[in-house]
């Protein structure tokens, strides 16, 4: 048996070793190496969100008619033709309604802003090559989308200022939790 003196210098001995040890990872001799630093331009090229309101649209614009042959190159391969059918979430055709005991939930049925659209396939869509797109071709991605949904017109334009003001079948399906 240690007396509390003894266990006391055992105790300031092994402080002082772990502090040494912090001290030498800390001095960066041994890191995992992995990743970069993210400097503001890689920060700024991330920080792109569209907003429900619109804020963050970049100029240009698109139609439905333009965006179908994008689709049928670039998404349908996953989404299946139409948005419908595919390996990956359906992007269309919903029938049963949110309230059913197997509601379909897609963008067009569940998603509550119309912008969430041109922010997430900017983002990330196609998934084998995200951030490829044109803003143009996103618009009309989008404007595809909603129209197969039925909630535009095939010629509809969808642009900084029509697309924040599409009314989505599900806009006040949600509870809003913040101020
Ligand atoms: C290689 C397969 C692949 C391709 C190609 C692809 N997607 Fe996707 N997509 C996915 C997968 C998988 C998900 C689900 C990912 C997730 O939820 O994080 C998804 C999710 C989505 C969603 C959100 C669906 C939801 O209900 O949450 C949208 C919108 C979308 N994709 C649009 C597109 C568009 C537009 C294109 C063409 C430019 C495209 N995708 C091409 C695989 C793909």
């Amino acid at each position: 048996m240690s007396t509390p003196e003894a266990r006391c210098a055992q105790l300031a001995a092994l402080a002082t070793i772990a502090v040494a040890t912090i001290a030498t990872v800390s001095a960066g001799a041994e890191t995992p190496r992995l990743g970069h630093h993210a400097d503001t331009a890689a920060i700024a090229a991330w920080a792109r969100e569209v907003w429900p309101d619109g804020r963050g649209l970049p100029p240009g614009g698109g139609t439905a008619a333009a965006g179908a042959p994008l689709f049928a190159d670039q998404c349908a391969s996953c989404h299946g033709p139409d948005g419908i059918g595919g390996t990956a979430d359906e992007l269309a055709g919903g029938q049963m309604p949110l309230t059913s005991d197997t509601p379909d939930k897609n963008v067009g049925t569940y998603w509550p802003y119309a912008t969430t659209l041109f922010d997430f396939i900017r983002r990330a869509m196609p998934m084998t090559a995200p951030g490829s797109l044109r803003d143009d071709e996103v618009y009309a991605l989008s404007a595809y989308l909603l129209w197969r949904n039925d909630i535009i017109g095939e010629h509809d334009e969808m642009n900084a200022h029509t697309l924040p003001a599409v009314v989505m079948p599900n806009r006040n399906g949600f509870i809003r939790v913040w101020p």
